[in-house]
This record gives structure tokens, C-alpha cells and sequence, in this order.
């Protein structure tokens, strides 16, 4: 079993903080700077339980998602049932195939940062080369080198609870600094409220930090021309206190 689909029990609850909302807004503003489509069709990698799909739907876009992870895919699709203009599918992005062409391939909330050999990356822009039309765009962020070596990633403990559950999780990062990744560590003990039952999951994410030059080189190599380049939710120039760097790319 892969480290999300235990994960995706409880990953709403985790990220219910998260300001999806303004990250679409944010996404649609990055996309209009480039297109002056009104609605778009796209491909989401990575799309996790199709939050972000699902309010790009609000926008009067076309979503198909896709995920490797089958219990984040059943989780997306119970959501949101309802919803004509979502798909989802379980597949790795690095070999996904579906023969249609999108307006824009978005990859959201460090799914490009898992993955951590160079044929995931390759294999990965080029999905979504092959799934844009001329001109479509790709939109990633990813963890950006210069700010995690400046601002070493620390031990921090996240506690959330709902009705039925009480969640701590505790990150224990460890830096290989030759290898350009941070395992992050994680111990997720959870509560249930209704029977006063425990579970603990360890799991070992493997995020990979990257640097604007081999971006740059990955993007070209693929078929893109890099738009640009922002220290995420901002429209600024990525500096050593970003963490998170977004990228816009177009197909030539
Ligand atoms: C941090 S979550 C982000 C999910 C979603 N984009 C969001 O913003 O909520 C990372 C997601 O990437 C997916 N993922 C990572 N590597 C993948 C791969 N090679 N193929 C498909 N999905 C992948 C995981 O299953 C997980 O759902």
C-alpha cells in the first residue's frame, strides 16, 4: 500500500485550514495573464481528493484529475458524484495516457516535489505536454531549493480534530543534502472521538527541492517555454524565503 492511501483517511482534516479557495483564484489569475479564455478545459496531477477540481468547476472549467493513489481518487469522486464536468482517474502521472488535449495541466501542492528521481520528472512534463493543446499551459509549484537550504526544515507537530476524530501529527524532516530531498518523517496519531479508539501511522515522505536553472532545463528539454516564475501566492520573484515557487510554462 502506497504512503497516500492511508494518508487519505484523514488528509481533509489535515489540510482543512488550507486556503483552496484563494489558490484557485490565484491559479486563474496566473492562467488570465496568459489566456484570454474566460473557461478551460484541464488536467490536474496529482489531484489528490479534487478540491482544487472541484472549485475550478465554479469557474466554468472542465476538470479530469488523476491520482495513483486509489483511496484519495474514491474519496474525490463520493465527494463530489454530483459534479458533470469532474473526472477522475487512478493512474501514476508519470505514465498517464488519455488521449485528449486540455487548455491547461495544473499539478498542485507539491506534487511535483515527489517526485524525486529525474525519469519521474521527465516522464512527468512530458504527460503534460502530450495531454496540452498548442499554446496550453502547465502550472506547478514545487519546494525551492534556495529557500529550504536557507530556512532548514525543523521538527513541527500539526493538531486538528472534528466531530469524530482528534489528529496529531509530528513531522521529523531529515535533510540529504546531495540528493536535493527531505524525508519528512511523520508520526499521525489518531483519536476516534466515538469509540475512544487509537491508531498510529508512520509514514516517509520524500520531497525533492528544486533550483530555477534545472526547472528551466527540464521544462525546455520537455517542449515548454517558462512563463514564470513567482515565490507562490504572490506575483514576486522567489527569493531564499520562499519555500514554495510556482511555475508557469507554455507548450511551443
Ligand atoms: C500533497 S498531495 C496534493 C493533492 C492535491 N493536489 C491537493 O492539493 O490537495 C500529493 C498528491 O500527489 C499524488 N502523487 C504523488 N506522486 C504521484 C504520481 N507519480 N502519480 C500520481 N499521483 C501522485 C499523491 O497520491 C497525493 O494525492
Amino acid at each position: 500500500m502506497d504512503k497516500f492511501n492511508l494518508y487519505a483517511k484523514y488528509y481533509d482534516l489535515l489540510y482543512s485550514d488550507k486556503d483552496y479557495q484563494g489558490e484557485v483564484e490565484y491559479i486563474n489569475s496566473l492562467i488570465k495573464l496568459n489566456s484570454n479564455q474566460n473557461n478551460y478545459t484541464i488536467l490536474d496531477l496529482g489531484c489528490g481528493t479534487g478540491i482544487h477540481a472541484n472549485l475550478f468547476s465554479n469557474l466554468n472549467c472542465q476538470v479530469d484529475g488523476v491520482d495513483m493513489s486509489p483511496q484519495m481518487i474514491s474519496r474525490a469522486k463520493e465527494r463530489y458524484s454530483g459534479n458533470v464536468d469532474l473526472n477522475f482517474y487512478v493512474n501514476s502521472i508519470t505514465d498517464f495516457k488519455n488521449n485528449k488535449h486540455y487548455d491547461v495541466v495544473t499539478s498542485l501542492f507539491h506534487v511535483m516535489s515527489y517526485q524525486n528521481t529525474n525519469s519521474d520528472v521527465i516522464k512527468t512534463f512530458k504527460t503534460a505536454y502530450n495531454h496540452l493543446k498548442k499554446d496550453g499551459l502547465f502550472v506547478f509549484d514545487f519546494w525551492y531549493g534556495p529557500g529550504v537550504l536557507t530556512d532548514r526544515p525543523e521538527p513541527r507537530i500539526k493538531i486538528l480534530e472534528d466531530d469524530f476524530i482528534k489528529v496529531k501529527r509530528q513531522a521529523k524532516p531529515k535533510l540529504h543534502i546531495n540528493e536535493n530531498i527531505v524525508d519528512v518523517n511523520y508520526e499521525i496519531f489518531i483519536n476516534n472521538k466515538e469509540n475512544n479508539t487509537s491508531e498510529i501511522i508512520n509514514e516517509v515522505h520524500s520531497m525533492r527541492y528544486f533550483f530555477k536553472k534545472e526547472i528551466e532545463f527540464y521544462l525546455e528539454y520537455a517542449g515548454f517555454n517558462v512563463e514564470h516564475f513567482y515565490e507562490w501566492m504572490t506575483f514576486k520573484e522567489p527569493n531564499t524565503k520562499s519555500w514554495n515557487v510556482v511555475v508557469v510554462a507554455k507548450k511551443v
